[in-house]
């Protein structure tokens, strides 16, 4: 067995302790060090693991630290992903991997020039949920796929975040929020998008705080709240696209995709699992085995796969494919703006299909 990949991780808050509990049973990365712009936090979340708090630019610079997990704020993404490549380590973020295109582009260029391996989250679409619709897809259950929907609808935020500002500021709204998971599981299902068209609407100008000290208080709304969209495939095939903070329910599914010999149920892709089903030609509902994915997954197994790729071949939830994302998200939003159709100047590498296994393993 090689040796686990030493991590040091940037902004232990809200969602740090998820990635916490997944390092539990991952033995290809091992918690060294912990920073935080809040020190106290910082210090009670290293004695809680038995790990030295150090400042953020101790972190990135100490030498036992072989990867930085960057769990800051979007807005901070950049800032410390540069920080820890100029500093010779790989960087792994949450989602988004920059708050603005030009700011990913700076993180996949210095770490390309640097030589250091550069991932983003999100991991979802590692586990057995897209996994295994991926093999459906792959294995030539729904024929030639032609299109695929994606809907994501809610209310909003602000019912139940306490801070809930960021949602309706630029660099927010459900479209840079959510649609990393989507767009993310659309790429992996159907590969790279060349072209999107989009229109979009905001249905108030401001938002009522539904929870916590600030309740009642109203919320300005900067960006739009409804945004549609379709996205072309390099395939051709063609992915619609709803993502809401302006609408109560829906019974769509998160995803399905649409082939000339099946359609396919996909679970939600902000979860790691859930159920595959498959209607063929002719046929009727049916639920597919597990048949790819790693097992029980959490945040944090694709910081994993990066640290079990081997030397020369390509981590799956890379930096490549984060940028792509947010190209084509940013795009979407262009083309809703300008009521064009707008090309995506950038693609990716579909990312290689994960065996069905229990973790990534170096
Ligand atoms: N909260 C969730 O449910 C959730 C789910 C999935 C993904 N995410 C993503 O995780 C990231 C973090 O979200 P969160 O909810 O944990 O936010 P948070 O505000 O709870 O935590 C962010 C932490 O980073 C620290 N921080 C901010 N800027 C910093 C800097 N420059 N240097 C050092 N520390 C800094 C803050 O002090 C804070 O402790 C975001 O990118 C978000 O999109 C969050």
């Amino acid at each position: 067995m090689g040796q686990p990949l030493r991590i040091g991780i940037v902004g232990v808050g809200a969602i740090s302790g998820q990635y916490l509990s997944a390092f539990e049973r991952l033995e290809a990365v091992r918690l060294v060090a912990v920073a935080d712009l809040d020190a106290e936090r910082a210090a009670a979340v290293a004695a809680e693991q038995g790990v030295r708090a150090l400042t953020v630019d101790e972190l990135v610079t100490d030498p036992e630290v072989d990867a930085v997990l960057n769990l800051t704020i979007p807005a901070a993404h950049a800032d410390v992903a540069l920080k820890a490549i100029a500093a010779g380590k790989d960087v792994y973020g949450e989602k988004p991997l920059a708050a603005t295109t030009d700011d990913a582009r700076a993180i996949v260029e210095a770490g390309r020039a640097a030589g250091v391996r550069v991932g983003c989250a999100p991991d979802t679409v590692l586990g057995t949920g897209v996994q295994t619709a991926r093999k459906a897809v792959d294995d030539g259950l729904v024929g030639t796929p032609v299109a695929a929907t994606a809907t994501m609808v809610t209310p909003g935020h602000e019912r139940w975040h306490p801070n809930p500002d960021f949602y309706y500021q630029p660099g927010g709204g459900p479209l840079l929020d959510m649609g990393p998971y989507y767009v993310t599981a659309l790429v992996t299902l159907l590969g790279p998008v060349e072209s999107v068209v989009g229109s979009a609407s905001r249905a108030r100008a401001t938002r009522t705080i539904g929870s916590g000290p600030r309740a009642g208080e109203q919320v300005p709304v900067d960006v739009d709240t409804h945004v549609t969209g379709v996205l072309r495939h390099e395939s051709g095939a063609l992915s619609t696209l709803v993502m809401s903070f302006d609408a109560v329910a829906t019974h769509a599914s998160c995803i399905e995709v649409h082939g000339d010999q099946g359609s396919l149920v996909v679970p939600d892709p902000n979860g790691f699992d859930g159920t595959v089903e498959l209607h063929r030609l002719g046929g009727g509902w049916e639920e597919l085995p597990v048949s790819a994915g790693y097992r029980d997954a959490g945040r944090g197994y694709g910081l994993a796969d990066l640290a079990a790729t081997p030397p020369g071949a390509t981590a799956r939830a890379n930096g490549d494919l984060a940028y792509h994302v947010l190209d084509v998200m940013t795009s979407l939003l262009t083309a809703a703006e300008k009521g064009t159709s707008v090309s995506v100047a950038s693609t990716c590498e579909r990312p290689a299909a994960v065996p069905l296994s229990d973790a990534p393993r170096v």
